[in-house]
């Protein structure tokens, strides 16, 4: 078991950590940003040796783990505790922490108290929040305070009953040409990337085009700087209903299914434990125990 020191500060990445101008370089390079969400230590410690770049300690854990039927009963408790897990299992990849419902949304002030947890209770290289608009004050505060902010445009889930529901956005040219001005507004306000999801390829192309920093597609095209999938979407481990631009790797819930109920099966056949899977005992010390069971036996028959 690791127990390798957190980041100390912000500003002062851990060893092997991937440096965060690392990735406008990336961009330069037209070479793609790897981003998956993660929620506990083994996803984290599997995402880093299979070498993505960027970790999501999305709110889209209320959802993927804490079975809520959206992201906004996430709380700052919950979410510091997943981060906290993640944290320790992932060494190369920037952990981001989602802000949640409610963490953000008060104040200035309020923004930065809850990045600030992020950073020193959760060892967090940096936070995103959703939004344009009131959330460009927030995104000035937090990185003002030294801690780097990933904005998120779209669909933003935590607005989806505003929304009308979650569905694509930015489909007139209208909405489309907002969306552009909101990235470059969160580009101005010190995000180092931008999260775009559910928009049409054209739109994402052209914000894309428009910021120096980094966007980070969901349901955006194949012309973003990076891609970002939910691990339970990627991973098949959510059976619910998903977007049309979840693509699947794996089928992880038939498997897991299959080999619980194998478990089931052996345990009720006493199959398992085997010999292999059972502790023994030496002679001596196994007739000795006989000894002492026995006597203590005929001790209580006394
Ligand atoms: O919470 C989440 O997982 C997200 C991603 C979908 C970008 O915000």
């Amino acid at each position: 078991m690791s127990t390798r020191p957190r980041t100390p500060a912000p500003g002062t990445p851990a060893p092997g950590k991937l440096p965060i101008t690392e990735l406008a370089e990336l961009k330069a390079r037209h070479q793609p940003i790897v981003m998956v969400t993660a929620y506990d230590a083994p996803s984290g410690r599997l995402a880093d040796e299979a070498g993505v770049d960027l970790i999501l300690v999305g709110d889209s854990a209320a959802m993927t783990v804490l079975g809520h039927d959206s992201t906004v009963p996430a709380s700052m408790e919950e979410m510091i505790v997943l981060t906290r897990a993640v944290t320790r299992g992932a060494r190369r990849p920037l952990v981001i922490a989602d802000m949640p419902f409610g963490s953000f949304q008060v104040s200035d002030a309020d923004a930065v108290e809850n990045a600030i947890r992020f950073v020193k209770e959760a060892g967090a290289d940096a936070v995103k929040l959703e939004g344009a608009g009131p959330s460009l004050s927030r995104v000035v505060s937090i990185v003002g305070a030294g801690i780097p902010v990933m904005g998120h445009i779209g669909l933003t889930p935590q607005s989806a009953t505003a929304l009308g529901g979650f569905k694509a956005q930015g489909r007139t040219a209208e909405k489309a040409a907002r969306l552009v001005e909101d990235a470059v507004a969160l580009e101005q306000a010190g995000c180092f990337a931008i999260v775009l999801e559910a928009v049409p390829a054209p739109v994402a192309d052209e914000i894309t085009r428009r910021v120096s920093v980094p966007t980070i597609g969901i349901g955006a095209g194949g012309g973003t700087d990076g891609q970002v999938l939910v691990w339970h979407d990627l991973l098949g481990l959510y059976e619910g209903a998903s977007p049309r631009f979840v693509k699947r790797y794996a089928d992880l819930a038939t498997s897991i299914r299959d080999a619980v109920a194998d478990y089931a099966e052996d345990v009720r056949a006493r199959r398992f434990p085997e010999e292999i899977h059972t502790y023994s005992m030496s002679d001596d010390e196994l007739a000795a125990f006989g000894a002492a069971t026995g006597e203590l036996r005929t001790g209580a028959r006394r």
